[in-house]
């Protein structure tokens, strides 16, 4: 039915309403910033070169979409335009960055990811669409599911981390909470998957640089994701800035054409990201905008976001034959076929009452999301017991550093259209705690995030000076995160690092909280403070998320989704390498090299090795993995090399809670396949379940072994099982080490 209305609507239509569909612009149609609908910044424009009157192309057909303009009184003045005024009343699209969450922020996507809990995702998107659509937005650029290995890459905060099977859980949850079962519902909103693809490789985690490598690398680490969310269904695809193999993703038509539309059935449509088509030029395939244009629409660019190049160029580009009406048609098709399934023409407007604050029925979803986010990286003694859970003799706290109570970076990058007064700082949330446990809270800021300032260093000492325990809130501000975030430095910005030995100088025991959108090279803190938990940035329930879990009242349960280095010179690190002739087996690389420790794969200087690996994080109880179990020794290669093929051999391992408290811990699958005609990683994720458990509880987890999960990419690019041999570890992080193994026999 939809095809139906989409053709007839495709013949009334003249070739500017054609092309108008395949425009989008932001309020201001150029470099002027448009206000944001809240207090984050990240919502104005970005810049671009011309500007265009929005307004006038809305209610003449001339535009088909809008990029980050939210809340009602914004949408429907736009809305009312194009569907009061213009010729055959199509109503525009509005896309936002509402990567997570759009009023009540929650957790930044690789905090999220922490979390290791797809169904928590899908519930947190949902929540956003139901939020957003009240103030106009039916379409998010996101998810963002590009793979990141290099930590200085700042767009790591976006994604889901290093791995391809937890990259992919986490891309399908996100799309079936933003769209639905029926994305025609009004609260319901279309995706974005994005970047596509591979932006998340570019080359040293210097952004929008260049990404070159080999189609099994492509397909087997970076495309999993991507796919897994055109198979949920993503609406829409968004073009990455970055040249692939060296062509730029948003003119490159094995990526758009052949791998998103051909291969994999995709009948959406893709927009470009933020003047990628303009950009083509900078990359030098392009001399001029026309032939920017035409490279981009014959690649399967569909929509042009900013550059005002398919509005300026196609209508030339027609009339010389460069390009063909049926390409046009059919880029203008794919935005109709979305709109129609979004029943824009039904419901064109913000729906229902809009939301303008942080919903407090989604506050409990909110912090239970953060809390599941947190990565307890480490927790000694001091004394008896660990430092955590704060125990109940500890009657004053110092709570220390610039991000203990700063509003404004709780939320990260892309926070959203958020509220700084919604946003509870750990300051706040702590000083409520100890108010009501009769206990004291000291706070001093100590420093600022980036700077040099030390002045506040004696008032820090002299806070944790009286105090049974420090509380340090460290970090990096949301925004040397995200977009255009790239670091070369990994350590704590500014003082912090000189504020946080300060206090750890004062013999009190120091509890560190880190905030960051990446992982952050933690080798001092990991030597010398008792206690560290990866925050993240938690969102608008930072400050009670937090309190929650040091007071006990939840324990924490998130695992890292991405490595986290001894040194910068790691990067890129992750934990599923590809083996080498020289590994260093069982050598000490702490030590260095000497004799037979030097010709191996090694660093002189750190050992290779991440200071806390993928999968890693504590609770406050202890687990024991037992009894891993194949439930085949032998498999026939016939019966295994089948796509589709499922449930091939099945693994069963025992989990216990042998600490005496209830908590939670994220049981992992590990594989690998020896005896490839392509070497295969050391280990690779393909399973995992978050399992609670009681103090001396024990519960038999089952994973599945089928074709997705035994299969590689061979250099013909096609996806196989061979005859080989297969080692299963189960355990609580990438360090599993419980085993068991089959055989796949010829
Ligand atoms: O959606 C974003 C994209 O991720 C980066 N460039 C700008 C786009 C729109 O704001």
């Amino acid at each position: 039915a939809i095809e139906r209305k989409v053709d007839a609507l495709l013949k009334k239509m003249t070739l500017r309403e054609k092309i108008g569909q395949l425009m989008q612009y932001n309020d201001a149609g150029c470099s002027a910033p448009t206000t944001a609908d809240g207090d984050n910044p990240a919502m104005a424009a970005n810049p671009t070169a011309q500007c265009v009157d929005a307004m006038k192309l809305a209610a003449d057909g001339g535009m088909g979409s809008m990029l980050n303009v939210v809340g009602a009184a914004r949408t429907d003045k736009f809305q009312r335009a194009a569907v009061e005024k213009s010729r055959l009343h199509i109503p525009l699209l509005f896309g936002a960055d509402v990567i997570h969450g759009y009023r009540t922020i929650y957790p930044v996507p690789l905090g999220l990811a922490a979390s290791w809990n797809p169904k928590l995702v899908t519930d947190l998107s949902r929540m956003a669409a139901s939020e957003a659509t009240t103030g106009g937005v039916r379409w998010f650029y996101s998810p963002m599911v590009d793979i990141s290995r290099d930590a200085r890459w700042g767009r790591s905060v976006e994604g889901a981390g290093e791995d391809p099977y937890l990259g992919s859980a986490m891309a399908r949850a996100y799309i079936h909470g933003y769209q639905g079962d029926d994305l025609s519902k009004p609260d319901h909103v279309a995706a974005s998957v994005k970047h596509f693809a591979a932006y998340g490789a570019a080359e040293a985690g210097r952004e929008y640089n260049t990404t070159d490598m080999s189609d099994i690398r492509l397909r087997q680490v970076y495309l999993p994701p991507y796919k897994a969310a055109i198979e949920a269904g993503s609406a829409t695809v968004m073009s990455a800035f970055n040249a692939l193999n060296g062509v730029p993703a948003t003119a490159n038509p094995y990526l758009l054409t052949d791998i998103l539309r051909k291969e994999w059935g995709f009948d959406g449509f893709v927009v470009s990201d933020y003047t990628s088509i303009m950009e083509l030029t900078h990359h030098g395939i392009a001399l001029t905008p026309a032939e920017a244009t035409m490279k981009a629409i014959e690649a399967g660019t569909d929509v042009d976001m900013m550059s005002h190049y398919y509005d300026t160029q196609l209508p030339k580009l027609l009339k010389e034959h460069k390009v063909s009406m049926a390409t046009i048609d059919e880029a203008v098709r794919r935005v109709l076929r979305v709109k129609f399934a979004l029943g824009l023409f039904q419901h064109p407007y913000a729906r229902g009452t809009e939301v303008t604050h942080a919903v407090p029925a989604h506050r409990p979803l909110v912090r239970k999301a953060a809390e599941e986010s947190f990565v307890l990286l480490k927790n000694d003694k001091v004394g008896a017991k660990p430092v955590l859970p704060l125990s109940s003799d500890v009657r004053t706290i110092a709570l220390i550093g610039p991000l203990a109570d700063d509003a404004n970076q709780m939320t990260g990058a892309w926070g959203g259209a958020y509220r700084k007064s919604d946003v509870i700082t750990v300051r706040q949330a702590l000083a409520a705690r100890m108010k009501k446990n009769g206990g004291t809270l000291l706070y001093a800021k100590g420093t600022d995030i980036k700077g040099d300032s030390t002045a506040g260093f004696a008032a820090a000492r002299q806070a944790a000076e009286k105090a049974d325990v420090v509380v340090m809130a460290l970090g990096e501000s949301g925004d040397m995160s995200g977009e255009a975030g790239s670091r070369a430095h990994l350590d704590l910005p500014g003082k912090q690092q000189q504020l946080l030995e300060s206090m750890v100088a004062t013999g009190k025991p120091v509890v560190l909280l880190v905030f960051s959108g990446r992982p952050l090279v933690l080798d001092w803190a990991a030597r010398h403070v008792p206690a560290i938990m990866e925050t993240w940035f938690p969102g608008v329930e930072a400050g009670h998320a937090i309190a929650n879990v040091l007071f006990g009242d939840v324990s924490p349960s998130g695992k890292l989704p991405m490595s986290f280095p001894r040194a910068v010179g790691q990067e890129p690190l992750y934990y599923n390498q590809f083996p080498t002739g020289r590994p260093p087996g069982k050598a000490d690389l702490s030590k260095p090299p000497q004799g037979d420790t030097r010709f191996i794969s090694r660093y002189i200087d750190v050992p290779n090795s991440a200071l806390f690996p993928f999968g890693w994080g504590l609770t406050y109880s202890h687990f024991a993995y037992s009894g891993v179990h194949v439930s085949r020794s032998k498999l026939p290669l016939a019966q295994a090399n089948r796509p589709g093929a499922k449930n091939l051999v099945t693994v069963t391992a025992t989990v216990k809670n042998t600490g005496s408290r209830t908590a939670t811990d994220v049981a992992q699958l590990y594989v690998r396949n020896l005896g490839a005609s392509v070497e295969q990683p050391v280990r690779s994720l393909k399973g995992f379940r978050r399992v609670t458990l009681k103090p001396g509880e024990s519960r038999t987890i089952t994973f599945e072994l089928g074709f997705p999960e035994l299969s590689f990419w061979n250099i013909h690019s096609k996806q196989v099982v061979e005859a080989t041999h297969y080692t299963v570890w189960v355990g609580d992080s990438s360090l599993a080490n419980k085993e068991a193994s089959f055989i796949i026999t010829p």
